[in-house]
């Protein structure tokens, strides 16, 4: 069976990718900045002793990124899923289009931000690359959203999130071109839906099994023919 590693698998959409890729039978390398604290992780990998292996892995943090890129040795990775994602401070589930206003920017919150949801996938690939090109399946996976969108933006706000969604749109757009030359690696960018998670929140259109249960098929489906694209979890096509 195949293997990924996925990255922010404590809570929200990274531990249901956890939970239903083990339930598939595939190897599942599941890393958190502390895996044991959440206990929904512990006990999926209790449950999924010979599939579940847990990583500690703060993906802000280089040189635990190398760190387990070679504890890992030379494993196969078939699908490099990077889903740890941060809005930065405030709340876009609870302030609405308030959140991330002009004139209120916090420049020590953008660095946060871009280090953790542009910086840090960057990162991921050209550490894993090795681990990916040996694998089966070779794909690279990067969780992005709507509000990246440049062509849909049409309220305004959230800029930080926005900008940094939009940036790892472009270096996922490069990645497709650059890996599937380099390597035959198929790299793509997905918008997992408006989710029911932390980051989300309780007022968003769909929970979480549905939404990764749908990118787990964009993922199966992902090939060298369809790289270079912004899918939505629901297999539809998204504008940049
Ligand atoms: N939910 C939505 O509606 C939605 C919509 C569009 C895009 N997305 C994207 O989907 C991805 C997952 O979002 P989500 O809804 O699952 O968010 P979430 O419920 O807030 O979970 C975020 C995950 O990222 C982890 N994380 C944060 N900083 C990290 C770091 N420095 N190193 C490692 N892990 C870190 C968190 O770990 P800790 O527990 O350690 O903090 C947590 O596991 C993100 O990239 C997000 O931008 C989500």
């Amino acid at each position: 069976m195949p293997t990924t590693l996925i990255t922010g698998t404590s809570r929200g959409l990274g531990l249901e990718f956890v939970r239903q890729y083990a339930a598939a039978g595939w190897t599942v390398l599941a890393c958190a900045r502390q895996p044991t604290a959440s206990v929904e992780l512990a006990a999926l990998a209790a449950s999924h002793s010979s599939k579940v292996r847990l990583l500690t892995l703060d993906v802000g943090d280089h040189a635990a990124i190398e760190r387990t890129a070679r504890e890992l040795d030379s494993m196969p990775i078939d699908v490099l899923l990077n889903s740890a994602g941060i809005m930065g401070s405030g709340s876009f589930a609870t302030e609405g289009v308030a959140f991330g206003r002009f004139g209120h920017s916090d420049f020590a919150d953008w660095e946060r931000v871009f280090r953790i949801n542009v910086i840090a996938p960057m990162k991921m690939a050209e550490v894993f690359l090795g681990h990916v090109a040996s694998s089966e399946q070779k794909k690279i996976v990067t969780l992005t959203s709507m509000l990246g969108s440049v062509a849909l933006n049409r309220i305004g706000g959230l800029y930080a999130y926005r900008a940094s969604k939009a940036a790892v749109n472009a270096m996922m757009k490069s990645m497709a071109i650059d890996l599937a030359k380099s390597h035959g690696i198929a790299a793509t960018a997905i918008h997992p839906g408006w989710v029911r998670t932390d980051l989300g929140g309780p007022r968003a259109d769909i929970d979480a099994p549905q939404s990764v249960s749908g990118m787990r098929e964009v993922i199966a489906a992902l090939d060298l023919s369809r790289v270079g694209r912004y899918w939505v979890y629901d297999g539809s096509e998204m504008p940049w």
